[in-house]
């Protein structure tokens, strides 16, 4: 029979994997916890509408990448990234009405349909923050220094912070307009992805990778055109504002007129942390401010800002601690009596397995070693009858033997 294989762009996480995926979330809970963020999971099912209301009908996410599948009426889709959902049961669940700002955490599966390649997957994980009902410079900048301690607690220091403004509504109208009209001449030498977002999403011709398109987009018409657009008053002066913190802060940056980020919802300071060494996808944490988000899903006027991480990108980026070694590994012929000792040494907070093959002694003590316990336990019929126990350090292969209870009682 054939062999059914996990769909393209999908992994298996691994045991050994894992306790790498563990100890980069509790490292992260820990340091969200520590600024007061609490954590939200919502659905990874939502109704489709959301992520075309929130995340916008012209970005590559929902006019290419969405799993969407009909069940009733309404649509469904596999959630392509976390805010939109977040800011649904902000104004579903009345977080609305709690003091502001609002601090929350997330950690879950995303679905995009993109082609997979190196650090692109259909299916991946974020590690997100939304911050909602406050709109201030020092808001950003929280929301920045939080991401780097992030990684900081994760032992990544090599990466690139970049920020840039994207205005507010009305100037990116005009910004959109000012890059239309400079672009147009060269339409018919731009790919096919760059003339169909002339249209849709001209801000995202600047993300193009195509050399030709770079080309033009650096070119010294379009690069002083970006270097020099006037955004609107308020956002310019929050964004020179969280510069200057940023800058007393002592934390590295640079200002990339180029970075659009690819969802609508930003209005204001955008950001992204790309890391080397990773390959081409090297964004490894992207996000921004989202002032018209909760108002656009149904909810009162509400200012707000966030990020992402994905958490592939990191793991490739970390080293986990060494796996903590096992503590007891129980040879036995009793298999009862040794499950019994099992549990109450875990109780006692204690690693024990039990060797479950009823193998002779030998091979038991050999697979102890094996598994690089500390000490191997005999429990045989006389040990069990005499309520004894052998306790083997494997390390010194010093011997001896205890009464059980005695033992345990010793810690
Ligand atoms: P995003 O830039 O689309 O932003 O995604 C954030 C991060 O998720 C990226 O920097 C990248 O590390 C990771 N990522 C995205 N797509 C993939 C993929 N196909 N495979 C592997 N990793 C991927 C957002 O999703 C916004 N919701 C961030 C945000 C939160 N803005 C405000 N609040």
């Amino acid at each position: 029979m054939s062999l059914i294989q996990r769909p393209k762009g999908t992994q298996d996480i691994l045991p050994d994997e894992a306790r790498g995926w563990q100890w980069l979330e509790a490292q992260s809970r820990r340091v969200l916890s520590a600024a007061g963020y609490g954590e939200i999971r919502t659905p990874v099912l939502e109704h489709t509408e959301l992520f075309c209301r929130g995340v916008g009908e012209a970005t590559d996410i929902v006019s290419k990448e969405m799993f969407s599948f009909e069940r009733s009426e309404r649509g469904f889709t596999l959630r392509p990234e976390g805010t939109a959902g977040v800011v649904r049961a902000f104004i579903e669940q009345g977080l609305h009405r709690l003091p502001k700002p609002v601090k929350l955490f997330y950690l879950g599966p995303m679905f995009r349909y993109e082609r997979p390649q190196e650090g692109r997957q259909r299916q991946f994980h974020q590690l997100g923050v939304e911050v909602l009902g406050i709109d201030t410079p020092l808001a950003d900048a929280e929301a920045i220094t939080l991401a780097l301690e992030v990684l900081s607690a994760l032992g990544i220091s090599n990466y690139q912070l970049s920020i840039n403004n994207v205005g507010n509504p009305e100037s990116r109208e005009a910004f959109r307009d000012g890059l239309k009209a400079l672009l147009a001449p060269y339409l018919p030498q731009l790919c096919p992805d760059c003339q169909r977002r002339f249209e849709l999403n001209p801000l995202r011709m600047l993300d193009c990778k195509v050399p030709t398109c770079q080309a033009v987009y650096q070119s010294e018409s379009v690069q002083g055109f970006l270097q020099t657009f006037e955004w609107d008053e308020a956002s310019t002066a929050s964004f020179n504002e969280l510069k200057a913190i940023l800058t007393h802060l002592g934390i590295a940056f640079e200002v990339d007129p180029q970075l659009v980020r690819g969802l609508d919802y930003y209005t204001g300071t955008v950001f992204e942390i790309s890391s080397v060494g990773i390959g081409a996808q090297s964004a490894i944490c992207g996000g921004g401010r989202y002032n018209g988000l909760v108002q656009t899903l149904g909810g009162p006027e509400t200012s707000a800002v966030g990020w992402a991480m994905g958490i592939e990108r990191l793991m490739k980026l970390i080293t986990p601690p060494e796996k903590s070694g096992l503590d007891y590994y129980l040879v036995t012929d009793q298999p009862a009596e040794a499950l019994k000792l099992a549990q109450t040494l875990r109780k006692k907070g204690k690693t024990a397995e039990l060797d479950l093959t009823g193998k002779a002694f030998g091979k038991q003590l050999a697979t102890a070693s094996k598994r690089e316990a500390c000490h191997a336990l005999v429990l045989g019929k006389e040990e069990v009858e005499t309520q004894s126990l052998q306790v083997k350090n494997l390390k010194t292969s010093e011997q001896t033997t205890v009464q059980q209870a005695d033992w345990l009682a010793s810690f």
